[in-house]
């Protein structure tokens, strides 16, 4: 096999270099692509280009593969905590028994929040959007601890940064939803694991410790583990493409989280109950729905189906639809919405338009359903997320870093007014 790409342009030949990655992906390097030909490519949507080498996460669209770090996400989802996931993804290797202690002691250290702070939630006002508070107070809590606006990227300075972030994150959303339902701020509690830290802070009241049921835990840190890294999808390109600038890792995430907030993105989650919602009080049948996704003059789209990448099923959404079977059975619930989910995505898989396109269900599909089961309001979906893909934000921009990324900077091609004279008000 060649080990060079050989371009034929204007009656001249340009050789390429070849690159295969690990899992043997391939990749035409066009790094001197302008300079030889005068010439640049066109990717919109980049769904053809590759913006950077990565150590992290392996995903095969056809085959339905993901892996963090080399560890399938069946074993992961089955086994690991989301800590242990989060350091795995950080540092590229499983934590040892006294690593993982110190870092859960480090998450436990900076889990509260700046008493100052609490004013600027006060301030704000209750129906504001969550993730538009938390992309928000990323930035500010930064000012609080002025050490995290250098530019860390390694040693004891990117390890308290890093476990700074993934440890406030989750008390700043548990302390938005209070903010938002007129409940006062519920601290962290040293002595809670990461998940029950997290539900404590969101649904302790005065007097009445929440804690969680086994089963309620297990399910949220299925949840996180799912969304810790997904290579470089919307979110992650925004966050390396900030980062490329050296801007510092708290404003680089806070970018992250609003390209996370759309409905094409993690926003998905919870348009993807909204529309199961609609359905279920429409009482109009799924075919009407389907038949309203596959109209091309129609922009309705089928939420919770379709990737960029996958192109068979997501292994997320496979492991989500069992979750949530076997969460709803043992807390003894039932929900309507599964039901209707599990009917759209039979009806889909028989549809030749879905077939055709490879839409399957995707991550955001099951995720809202089990979201609904342990009581995460609907709002807060994206947000839960955000927290969830923060280990993946992180170690991408540290590995930007490590790699010296140059600055994000793509060309375009200019296709608007040629060169014309400025005219005074009266002349035009
Ligand atoms: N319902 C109906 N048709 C769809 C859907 C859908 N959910 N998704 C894609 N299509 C059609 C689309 O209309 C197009 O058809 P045609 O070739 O006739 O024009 C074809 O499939 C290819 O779609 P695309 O928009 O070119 O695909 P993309 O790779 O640019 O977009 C996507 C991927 C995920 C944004 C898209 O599938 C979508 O909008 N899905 C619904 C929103 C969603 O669930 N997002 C969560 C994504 S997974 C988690 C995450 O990354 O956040």
């Amino acid at each position: 096999m060649s080990d060079k790409a050989i371009l034929s342009l204007d009656g001249k030949k340009f050789e390429f270099d070849l690159f295969t990655g690990s899992e043997n992906e391939r990749c035409i390097d066009i790094t001197h692509l302008r300079k030889e030909t005068g010439y640049i490519t066109m990717d919109q949507g980049f769904g053809n280009t590759g913006s950077c080498f990565s150590d992290i996460t392996f995903v095969d669209g056809a085959k339905g593969i993901l892996r963090y770090r080399g560890y399938p996400i069946e074993e992961l989802a089955e086994k690991a905590t989301f800590v242990e996931t989060a350091y795995l993804i950080l540092y590229g290797e499983l934590p040892s028994a006294d690593k993982l202690r110190n870092f859960s002691n480090s998450l436990r250290e900076h889990a509260p929040l700046h008493t100052n702070l609490k004013h600027h939630f006060e301030g704000l006002p209750s129906d504001a959007p969550p993730m538009a508070i938390l992309s928000a107070m990323l930035n500010m809590v930064s000012c609080f601890h002025p050490e995290v606006l250098d530019v860390h990227t390694k040693g004891a300075g990117f390890d308290r940064t890093a476990a700074l972030l993934l440890s406030k994150v989750r008390t700043i959303a548990a302390w938005a939803y209070r903010m938002a339902v007129g409940k006062p701020f519920n601290h962290p509690n040293p002595n809670f694991s990461y998940c029950s830290n997290f539900l404590h802070m969101m649904f302790s009241e005065p007097y009445q410790e929440y804690i969680p049921s086994p089963v309620v835990e297990k399910a949220l840190n299925l949840f996180l583990v799912l969304h810790a890294d997904h290579e470089q999808n919307c979110s992650t390109s925004t966050v390396r493409v900030v980062g490329s600038s050296r801007a510092n890792l708290f404003s680089s995430v806070s970018a992250g989280v609003c390209a996370l907030w759309g409905p094409l993105h993690g926003g998905a989650n919870s348009a993807v109950i909204q529309m199961l919602e609609e359905i279920k009080e429409s009482g109009r049948p799924l075919t009407d729905y389907i038949k309203m996704a596959k109209a091309k003059n129609n922009t309705f789209r089928l939420m919770g189906f379709g990737h960029r990448v996958y192109k068979n099923f997501d292994p997320r959404s496979l492991i989500l639809k069992k979750a949530v079977d076997e969460v709803l059975h043992e807390l003894n619930m039932e929900d309507p919405l599964l039901d209707i989910a599990r009917e759209l995505e039979e009806k889909t898989l028989q549809d030749d338009y879905f077939k055709e396109r490879n839409l399957y269900p995707n991550v955001d599909f099951y995720s809202g359903i089990l979201l609904r089961a342990i009581g995460i309001p609907l709002n807060m979906y994206p947000v839960m997320f955000a927290i969830g893909r923060m280990p993946g934000w992180i170690a991408n921009w540290h590995e930007l870093h490590a790699h010296k990324q140059r600055i994000s900077r793509p060309r375009q091609i200019y296709t608007g007014s040629n060169t014309r004279s400025y005219k005074p008000i009266e002349e035009r």
